[in-house]
Order: C-alpha cells, then sequence, then structure tokens
C-alpha cells in the first residue's frame, strides 16, 4: 500500500513523488493499493493515482491487526506499508508508529530514527555528541523570550539561518543578516513548528549529498552527488519552480579522499541515528569544514530527486531501487 499525500507543508511534493513511485514500480509483481491523506489528515482508498482530486471512499484503520477498511464494505491487509510523505505526520515516525501498531512491515526507517532524524534539534545534538562536525546553532520554543540578534550573531556570527525543527522542502526557511530579518525570520518559522532552530551560516557552501540503503551493519552509501541551488540557498522555489535553474550533480566533482570522508561519515550518522531501509545524508561544505546539516528519511522521489538518481548512478535502477526498499521491509 503506497500512501501519500499528508497533512504537511510538503503535500504537493508527495503527490509527485507518489506519482513517479507508482509509475516504476513493478505491477506484475506486486499488487498495490493506494492510500490518499488530504490536507486534513482523512485517509482515502483510490483506485488510480489521479484520483486524489476528488476521492470518495474513506478508509479506516484498525490497529492491532493489519487490516484497512473502506466505507463501501471492503478490507484491505497490505503486506507492506510504502509512505511517501514527507514533513508531518508522515516522515516523522507517526505512520510509522501506526504501522508498528498494527503489526505492518513499512518501508523506509522505523518510528525511533524517524522521530530522531525529522527534528532537526535533536538530530544535530546526537551527532554533536557522537563528535561528527556540525554547524553551531541555538533552538527556540515559542512562547518563550526569543534572544535578540545581536546576541545570537555575537555567538553564532552575522548571518544566520533560521528553520522550523522539523519540516522540509526548505519551507519555513531563511537566510537572516539583521535584527528585523531574523525577526521575521523567526515568526515565519514557528508557523511551521513550535520550536525552531538558529544556526550559524556556512560561507556559501558545496551542497553534498549521500544515498544511503540497508539495515546496519549491512547499509550501504551510494556515490555523492551536489546540489548547485539557484540563488542564495536551495529554497523551496530553487527546489520545485519549473523554471528553476538548480542544478543536481552525479557523481559530485570532488576528490577521492573528501568523497570517502563523506560516504564514510553518512554511514556513520545512519547508525547513530538509528536509521534503517533508507535515508539521505546532506552536508554542507564550505573553506571552514565539512558539516553534516540533515537527514532524510524519507527522500524526495520527483524527477529531479537526488536519491534515486544517486543509486542510478550507483549501478541500482529506479524499478530495482523500489524492488529492493520493499525486500527491506519485509
Ligand atoms: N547553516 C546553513 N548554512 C548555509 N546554508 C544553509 C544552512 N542551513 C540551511 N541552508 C540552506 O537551506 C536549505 C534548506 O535547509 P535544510 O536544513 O536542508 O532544511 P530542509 O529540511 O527544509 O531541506 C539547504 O539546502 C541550504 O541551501
Ligand atoms: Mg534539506
Amino acid at each position: 500500500m503506497i500512501v501519500f499525500g499528508g497533512e504537511s507543508s510538503e503535500h504537493e511534493v508527495s503527490i509527485v513523488s507518489a506519482r513517479n513511485i507508482y509509475q516504476a514500480i513493478n505491477k506484475q509483481k506486486y499488487q498495490i493499493s493506494l492510500a490518499f491523506i488530504d490536507r486534513s489528515g482523512q485517509w482515502w482508498s483510490i483506485d488510480n493515482l489521479d484520483d486524489y482530486a476528488a476521492p470518495s471512499i474513506r478508509l479506516s484503520i484498525s490497529p492491532g491487526v493489519p487490516i484497512f477498511s473502506t466505507d463501501d464494505g471492503h478490507e484491505i491487509k497490505p503486506d507492506v506499508l510504502f509512505p511517501v510523505l514527507h514533513g508531518r505526520n508522515g516522515e516523522d515516525g507517526s505512520v510509522q508508529g501506526l504501522a508498528q501498531l498494527m503489526h505492518l512491515p513499512i518501508v523506509g526507517c522505523d518510528m525511533t530514527s524517524s522521530v530522531l532524524t525529522m527534528d532537526k534539534i535533536a538530530a544535530k545534538e546526537i551527532l554533536d555528541q557522537h563528535g561528527f562536525d556540525v554547524l553551531p546553532f541555538i533552538s527556540h520554543r515559542s512562547g518563550t523570550d526569543l534572544p535578540d540578534y545581536r546576541s545570537v550573531s555575537y555567538k553564532l556570527g552575522s548571518t544566520l539561518f533560521v528553520k522550523p525543527s522539523r519540516a522540509g522542502s526548505s519551507v519555513g526557511v531563511s537566510m537572516v543578516k539583521n535584527e528585523t530579518e531574523y525577526q521575521i525570520a523567526a515568526d515565519e518559522a514557528h508557523k511551521h513548528d513550535e520550536f525552531i532552530i538558529i544556526e550559524q551560516a556556512a560561507n556559501k557552501p558545496r551542497e553534498l549529498e549521500v544515498a544511503v540503503l540497508g539495515t546496519p551493519p549491512n547499509h550501504r552509501a551510494s556515490v555523492v552527488g551536489e546540489i548547485k541551488p539557484e540563488g542564495a540557498f536551495y529554497s523551496y522555489d530553487s527546489k520545485y519552480s519549473a523554471d528553476s535553474t538548480s542544478a543536481v550533480i552525479v557523481p559530485a566533482n570532488i576528490s577521492t579522499d573528501l568523497s570517502e570522508n563523506i560516504r564514510q561519515q553518512a554511514l556513520d550518522a545512519y547508525s547513530v541515528l538509528k536509521c534503517r531501509g533508507m535515508a539521505r545524508v546532506d552536508f554542507l561544505y564550505d573553506e571552514n569544514g565539512l558539516y553534516i546539516n540533515e537527514i532524510n528519511t524519507i527522500p524526495g522521489f520527483t524527477n529531479i530527486s537526488m536519491y534515486p538518481k544517486l543509486w542510478d548512478h550507483s549501478g541500482l535502477t529506479y524499478d530495482s531501487l523500489i524492488d529492493r526498499l520493499v525486500e527491506l521491509a519485509e
């Protein structure tokens, strides 16, 4: 059962990812059911991917047994759940927790690793404790005093990144250089999360990413890819707008030493955060060093997405990758 849509700000991205996966998946081998979650969180059973626009059959769920029932009287007993959901109530451990309650194998990370990696604050604290280089940051909870720009920039530098702790696709992310921008950015990030992260900016970094597949100790890393974003950073528009000039370069043009360092760190970070199945590990690289930026447990599967491209270049085609993900879940 492919689950897509979802309540998060990345609803649209999920639909594009799901369409790609649905097209690529081997329909001779798998019988696919589609569960669409609308923006309000209602689950629907649909027959064709494009039916999501006007769904008519509701889906309800019984925890404890792997059964979904439709309101027209059918039962669906999936063997594997494939969540193609990004962000809140999808990638953050909630659907993974539901799968656990239902005793249902799920593609990708389990509840614990999804919770840890979705939360940028938690993930960076753990990585920092394990000796990985992460850019220095502070966190802020809404309703508490926000430290002013002067004191934060004294500690972290004059250019800062302000982001929701648990979001993705650059939704609510801003780069700021003064008090006014900082206040606006904090309000914007708080629209998406009670917790926000305020981080030292890397200096015009290269953005290097690695795909990891498998479950430790049998997990492996792909070649390293590079994002060349349009504009000052890789914003939502530079990721997804049709006329964006952002480019994805596979493999990245970097030295063998740097590539090996990045791949090893990706494997280690994946283990430390208890990941399984799949994740994409993202780095920022500038003249001061190499930093792990974040780990995405349900990376994009759109046409421009890095995760399937990295595996394709590493010898695993899109349909074999999907096969492998389902096998790992089983
Ligand atoms: N500390 C930073 N320094 C420089 N650029 C950053 C920093 N944090 C984020 N960015 C830029 O913002 C983009 C989105 O931030 P990211 O942390 O990856 O959040 P998301 O989960 O929304 O993708 C990154 O791809 C990068 O272009
Ligand atoms: Mg990112």
